[in-house]
């Protein structure tokens, strides 16, 4: 059985687009990467975590693969909810060990793109016969503050695939604060984060040769198009990505290739943009384990057990809230 339902907007909840106006409007601009996420967007995000140069899906993978059980023998039946759960390619491997182990699972997928949820709640109810799922449709925030009603009496918040990393340090602390609220205690928490590293490798994974991370960016302005009535021309853009060693994060901008004015005509909204003006798009920040250790035990997380892979690229954290 699935369920779908529009999570409401959180107290804090903004009038529709007013992001996108005030990003636009200031110096430097910059948009939220949730932006990235229409049903396009989705399929070139999905599209580049299986490209050569983009260790981190496929880093997490293995390291869920060696510990999954271990995971799923810790926390035991549970409602699973998943922030940013896109194809939950990555989250089958937990719902294996669940199932090898006999164990009942309730799915609760948060994703911002609903033909995606859809799409992935009908896959896995299909493969995982003994599986309930809820999905939602809605932001992190709006999830968080309206959770379903819990089915088993422990819940698990799972936020894998370094999204974390899209948030600046203060909205980092607040989400973290967000999570904590939303637990009871002895619920757990899963976080996976990319890990600080060879500046080579992570700005590799973020300008790969076929170009598909380059089309990920600049598919934020052909949503902003058909979501706003924009006229972004997307040929007078350019992709530029690089890491930024002093915040210890990935940048990645958009760049006006020459002098234009775009309008937004459902947001009332002019732009000019200079020739060599960037947009950031996202920050892709690559953490420090001891750090993000006392951030997370400061907010009310406490690490239980820290997962990695040999070479230290990629960590995944369970947590409890005390
Ligand atoms: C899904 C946010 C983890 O930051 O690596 C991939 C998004 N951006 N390539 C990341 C992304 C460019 C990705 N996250």
């Amino acid at each position: 059985m699935v369920e779908y339902r529009l999570a409401l907007p959180g107290a804090d909840a903004e009038v529709e687009g007013q992001d996108v106006i005030t990003g636009l409007r200031q110096t430097p601009k910059a948009l939220p990467p949730k932006y990235f996420y229409d049903d396009q967007g989705s399929r070139l995000f999905e599209h580049i975590t299986a490209l050569p140069e983009y260790y981190p899906t496929r880093t997490e993978r293995g390291i869920l693969l060696a510990q999954g059980s271990a995971i799923s023998q810790r926390v035991g039946a549970c409602d699973l909810v998943e922030l940013g759960s896109g194809s939950a390619s990555k989250t089958r491997i937990l719902l294996d060990a669940y199932q090898q182990q006999g164990t009942p699972l309730h799915y609760v997928p948060v994703d911002v793109s609903g033909g995606m949820l859809e799409d992935t709640a009908h896959q896995l109810l299909r493969d995982y016969p003994a599986l309930t799922v809820h999905g939602v449709v809605g932001t992190y925030d709006a999830a968080l503050a309206h959770l379903p009603a819990a089915k088993f009496p422990r819940r698990m918040v799972a936020f894998i695939g370094s999204t974390l990393g899209n948030l600046p340090p203060q909205r980092c602390t607040a989400f973290m604060q967000q999570v904590a609220q939303a637990l009871e205690p002895g619920d757990y928490f899963l976080l996976g984060v990319d890990l600080h590293k060879d500046r080579a490798l992570l700005e590799a994974a973020y300008n790969d040769a076929q170009g598909v991370t380059a089309a990920f960016n600049l598919n934020m302005l052909a949503h902003l198009n058909w979501r706003f009535q924009g006229n972004f021309d997307l040929s007078q853009f350019r992709h530029v990505a690089f890491y930024n060693e002093g915040d210890r994060q990935i940048e990645m901008h958009i760049e006006s290739l020459r002098d234009q004015t775009v309008t937004l005509k459902d947001l009332d909204l002019t732009v000019p943009f200079g020739a060599g003006e960037r947009l950031l798009s996202e920050i892709s920040r690559k953490f420090d384990l001891d750090q993000l250790g006392q951030d997370l035990q400061r907010h009310g997380l406490q690490v239980l057990h820290t997962f990695s892979d040999p070479q230290g690229w990629f960590a995944l954290l369970l947590c409890q809230r005390p």
